[in-house]
C-alpha cells in the first residue's frame, strides 16, 4: 500500500530543522525570533510521518544559514531536533541540537520578586543549566528552579 505524503521540495541552501517534536515547530520559529517578515521563504510543516518519532515537525528557512549558538536554543523547545545546513542542495553539516550551560535574555524569570524582573534594574536574566535529561534551570539572581515544562510559558520572544 502507498504511504500518503505531503511533499515540500528540497532547498537549495539554507537551514532545515528536522526530528522537531510534532507540534512545535511554531514554537521552534518564535525561538529564533523568525516571525515572517524578515523575509525569508520558510517551509513549516506540522505531524508528518517519521520512522524516529511517529510524527515529526520541519521547519525550512531558505537562505538562512543558522549558526551553532542561535541553534542551540531549539534544544530549550526540541531537544531531539538535527539541523541541517544544505548548499547548493547538498547538505554539508549535520548536528544535534546542545543546550548551551547558560542562557541569558530569552527566558523570563518566574519569581516576581527577582531583580532581573524589576523595572528599574536594567539587568538581562541569565539561567544556568543544572541538568540536561530532564531539563532544569536556575536563575543565577535569585536562585529560582525552572523546570523544561515551564519554559514554554517564560520565553522571552
Ligand atoms: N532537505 C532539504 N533540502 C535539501 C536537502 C535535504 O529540504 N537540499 C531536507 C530533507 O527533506 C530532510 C532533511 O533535510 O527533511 C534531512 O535530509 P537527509 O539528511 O537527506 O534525510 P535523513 O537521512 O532522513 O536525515 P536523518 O538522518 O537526520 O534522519
Ligand atoms: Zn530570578
Amino acid at each position: 500500500m502507498r504511504e500518503e505524503r505531503l511533499t515540500v521540495s528540497k532547498i537549495r541552501s539554507g537551514t532545515v530543522i528536522d526530528h522537531i517534536p510534532a507540534g512545535k515547530a511554531l514554537q521552534v520559529l518564535k525561538i529564533l525570533g523568525i516571525t515572517g517578515s524578515e523575509g525569508y521563504r520558510t517551509a513549516v510543516l506540522m505531524n508528518v510521518e517519521s520512522r524516529k518519532l511517529g510524527r515529526k515537525d520541519i521547519v525550512k528557512i531558505e537562505h538562512k544559514k543558522l549558526g551553532g549558538d542561535e541553534t542551540n536554543l531549539v534544544a530549550l523547545i526540541a531537544p531531539t531536533a538535527t539541523i541541517n545546513i544544505v548548499e547548493d542542495y547538498e547538505i554539508v553539516e549535520k548536528r544535534r541540537v546542545r543546550l548551551p550551560e547558560r542562557i541569558r535574555r530569552l527566558i523570563r524569570c518566574p519569581n516576581p520578586t527577582c531583580i532581573t524582573r524589576s523595572s528599574r534594574e536594567d539587568l538581562v536574566s541569565s539561567f544556568k543549566l543544572v541538568s540536561r535529561d530532564p531539563v532544569v534551570l536556575q536563575c543565577e539572581y535569585c536562585g529560582t528552579m525552572i523546570r523544561g515544562e515551564e519554559l514554554e510559558a517564560l520565553l522571552i520572544r
